[in-house]
């Protein structure tokens, strides 16, 4: 027989640590994620890391070659869930109302994707950077490989 183990309830300051609905939203629906990209033919590619956790990410981009418009945008990360919720929103909002321009994306900042979440707690910060950076190699990716050049 075996003997049930008695779960002590804790408490645990967690300070600013609360997360907005819409980023709970991001990280238990994540949007446009990618989790096998054989046979996904992208036009840029982009990787980034954070130096302060190690965590990194993916992103993968389509583009119009003649509009210069992100026409899909997918992604894949190694990182938390502030990382994910980010990275997810980052990639509604390059391709939402028929897609940004790409240099539109490549100026794409923080400020503006944790403002589309409804904030992030300070400390994680540095999550919402990822997403955003890897963007902006898959944009030198695509311009490095752009048709004409
Ligand atoms: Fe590493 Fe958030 S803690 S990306």
């Amino acid at each position: 027989m075996s003997k049930k183990t008695k779960i002590k309830k804790t408490t645990c300051d967690v300070g600013d640590w609360l997360y907005s609905d819409i980023v709970k939203d991001h990280f238990f629906k994540p949007r446009n994620i990618l989790l096998d990209e054989s046979g996904y033919e992208a036009d840029g590619v982009g990787v980034s890391g954070s130096p302060i956790c190690g965590d990194m990410i993916v992103v993968w981009i389509k583009v119009d070659k003649k509009t210069k418009k992100i026409t899909d945008c997918k992604w894949r990360t190694f990182g938390c869930a502030s990382a994910i919720a980010s990275t997810s929103m980052m990639s509604v909002m390059v391709t939402e109302n028929g897609g940004m321009n790409i240099k539109d994306a490549k100026h794409l900042t923080s400020e503006a994707i944790i403002d589309r979440l409804g904030g992030l707690p300070d400390r994680k910060y540095h999550c919402s950077v990822l997403g955003h950076t890897a963007l902006k190699e898959a944009v030198i990716d695509y311009k490095k490989n752009e048709p004409g050049k």
